[in-house]
């Protein structure tokens, strides 16, 4: 059974009284232990398409017309709300690109890692905190207990990151969808992180889904890619054989770009 199967997802967006289409007929499979990248430009539909897997999206704004959303088999899109908190943060992790919009800057980093720990396991502010612990030590936080009693201003962008990541990976989850999770990050603790998360996945036989649009980030993390494009999957390869071969037009665009880049360093 895969991991996470997105099956005919249709989305629509608001447009005045009505909605009219964007995100039309997305089909993926996220196999366990596997990373699956999903590039495109800015504005292709790609977090929309990461948001209406747990249903975060409003639906004032964005409505899910169509589609079925098997994670181990069963169908999210059929689930209650109750039935979905459970799944959040547990059984699916998510990060977001910018951490100082997830994290709460009123509460310290301990206060929110504990409170993440209680959401899913009844256990005691003690056992809490040496997980959060251990789960700061775990994604390479240096001084883990000066950092549990420090506030998210107090962290750099890339230790802000990490916390994120030891926050979704709290709730042991099966599946983790990083919505660009480094990109404001330069490129060396890009780099670290990334391959922390592989560390990780290998670890816990973690499916990922990864939204980046760095190629030089595909090639090195993803095993398969989905090429976005104005809403659709425009094209999809092992990530070799779309380096090698690219055949969407928008694709080779997309890899002339890096290579162009790459050249003029
Ligand atoms: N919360 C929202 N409400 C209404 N429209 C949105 C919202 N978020 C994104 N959109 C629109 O959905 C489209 C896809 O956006 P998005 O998925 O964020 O693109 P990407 O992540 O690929 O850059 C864009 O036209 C964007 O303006
Ligand atoms: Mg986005």
């Amino acid at each position: 059974m895969s991991r996470l199967e997105v099956k005919g997802l249709h989305l629509s967006l608001r447009e005045g009284n009505g909605f009219s289409p964007f995100v039309e007929d997305v089909n993926f499979t996220v196999e366990k232990g596997k990373t699956v990248a999903l590039v495109g430009e800015s504005g292709c539909g790609k977090s929309i398409t990461c948001l209406s897997i747990l249903q975060l999206l409003d639906p004032e704004s964005i409505r899910i017309d169509r589609g079925s959303i098997l994670f181990e088999g069963k169908d999210l899109l059929t689930l209650s709300q109750n039935e979905l908190r459970q799944i959040r943060g547990n059984a699916i992790g998510m990060v977001f690109q910018d951490p100082l919009t997830s994290l709460n800057p009123v509460f310290s980093i301990g206060s929110q890692l504990v409170e993440a720990v209680q959401n899913h396991h009844s256990v005691s502010y003690a056992q809490a905190k040496e997980k959060a612990i251990q789960m700061l030590e775990c994604v390479r936080v240096s001084r883990p207990d000066i950092r549990f009693t420090e506030y998210p201003y107090q962290l750099s962008g890339g230790m802000r990151q990490r916390v994120m990541i030891a926050m979704a990976l709290l709730g042991e989850p099966r599946l983790l969808i990083a919505d660009e999770p480094t990109t404001a990050l330069d490129v060396t603790i890009q780099a670290q992180i990334l391959s922390l998360l592989v560390e990780l996945q290998q670890k816990m036989n973690l499916g990922i889904l990864l939204v980046t649009h760095d190629l030089g980030v595909v090639a090195e993390f993803a095993d398969e890619v989905l090429v976005m494009y104005a809403g659709r999957i425009v094209e999809r390869a092992p990530v070799q054989d779309l380096f090698e071969n690219p055949q969407h037009p928008y694709t080779k665009k997309l890899l002339a770009s890096v290579l162009k880049l790459g050249g003029s360093r």
